[in-house]
């Protein structure tokens, strides 16, 4: 008989969807052609949402936590991997409809899957994870539109968040002036600058009190919080300026007027990492593992834990205190 798997699952409780480490048959996973005996996770936002139950990730339950995974493939049915190939699964509704990462068995069709590129380990592609992946993903929109450091500094909001410390690393190792926008500025400012970061300033800096328009001053930004802050950040934007529109840890809404995309030619570009087409998904992968790779990742994945820890991280995150990164050794 197969063996079992462990994993964070999301199931219904009386108080809504929770996580909860269970053991359940390999034949339970969710469908696919590709078998991966997993190594590493990650702990993202999205994870935090889903196994606190802030929010409904898991569209149906019970369903294994965890969006990100990296691992060696155990059993393929697609020809494009083979058994003792290094590998990794980024979005692709993991957590969604999917069985996730979470866990130390996860099976998925081949076309979810990426090979590991060389020049990345298994744990620093889990050290980047969504995570990485889409400040990358970010990071190569804004210069497909013509973003240039010429055009001034970017803005990182969620600075101290690990899509944010990733962003500001990434921007400033391809030359751009990031400015880390934090609620946290006296903390983790020393930390945001030791990565890159050209300035630490807080989201009340940046408010126009309702105006549409300020100052020409920055050149972009990456933005995680969406709300007031994206706003402002819209109408400080020089001209033929872009915004990366990548989170909404603040807020779903954005109110705003169309004078800073038609007065100053700003660009609002969405990002959406869990559907990225694989073509684009392998290259900004080749990227992480070559000149984006941030010098300290090691330092922004300041923690390895265990699934019995996962819960703890969760938590802090939802609560605003977590900080950078943090990779799930899922056998442990
Ligand atoms: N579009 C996509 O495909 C995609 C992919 C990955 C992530 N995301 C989104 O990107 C965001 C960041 O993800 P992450 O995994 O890096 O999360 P994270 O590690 O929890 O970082 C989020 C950061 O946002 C700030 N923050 C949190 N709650 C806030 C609030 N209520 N008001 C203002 N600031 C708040 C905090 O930074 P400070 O304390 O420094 O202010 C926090 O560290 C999330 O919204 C996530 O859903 C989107």
């Amino acid at each position: 008989m197969e063996s079992a798997v462990r994993a964070l699952r999301i199931i219904d409780t009386d108080d809504g969807p929770r996580g909860r480490i269970t053991d359940m048959d390999r034949a339970e996973l969710t469908g696919g052609d590709v078998m991966i005996a997993a190594r590493y996770s990650s702990l993202n936002y999205k994870d935090a949402l889903a196994i606190t139950g802030a929010g409904k990730i898991a569209r149906k339950r019970p369903l294994n936590a965890g969006i990100d995974v990296a691992g060696v493939v155990e059993a393929s049915e697609d020809e494009r991997f083979a058994p003792g190939d290094a590998v990794l699964v980024t979005g692709w509704q993991l957590s969604e409809t999917r069985d996730g990462g979470l866990a130390d068995y996860v099976r998925v069709p081949g076309g979810c899957v990426t090979a590991l590129p060389d020049g990345l380990t298994p744990w620093e592609a889990m050290a980047l994870g969504t995570a990485g992946f889409t400040a990358a993903l970010a990071l190569t929109r804004l210069r497909d539109n013509y973003q240039t450091p010429e055009l001034g500094p970017v803005l990182v909001t969620g600075a101290s968040g690990g899509l944010g410390m990733l962003a500001i690393q990434m921007l400033a190792q391809a030359g751009f002036a990031p400015v880390a926008v934090t609620r946290r500025v006296e903390t983790q400012g020393p930390a945001l600058r030791e990565l890159g970061a050209t300035d630490v300033i807080a989201p009340d800096a940046l408010d126009l009190g309702g105006k549409p328009l300020g100052r020409e001053t920055y050149g972009g930004a990456i933005d995680a919080l969406g709300g007031a802050v994206l706003a402002d950040m819209l109408g400080q934007t020089v001209q033929f300026g872009n915004v990366a529109a990548i989170g909404l840890a603040a807020s779903p809404k954005l109110e705003t007027m169309v004078m800073p995309f038609i007065l100053r030619g700003v660009s609002l570009l969405g990002i959406n990492s869990v559907e990225c087409p694989a073509a684009r998904r392998d290259g900004i992968w080749r990227e992480l593992a070559g000149a984006l790779k941030p010098a300290q990742l090691e330092r922004i994945a300041h923690e390895t834990i265990g699934l019995n820890e996962v819960h703890a991280v969760c938590d802090a995150i939802m609560a605003g205190e977590h900080q950078g990164r943090t990779v799930v050794d899922v056998t442990r």
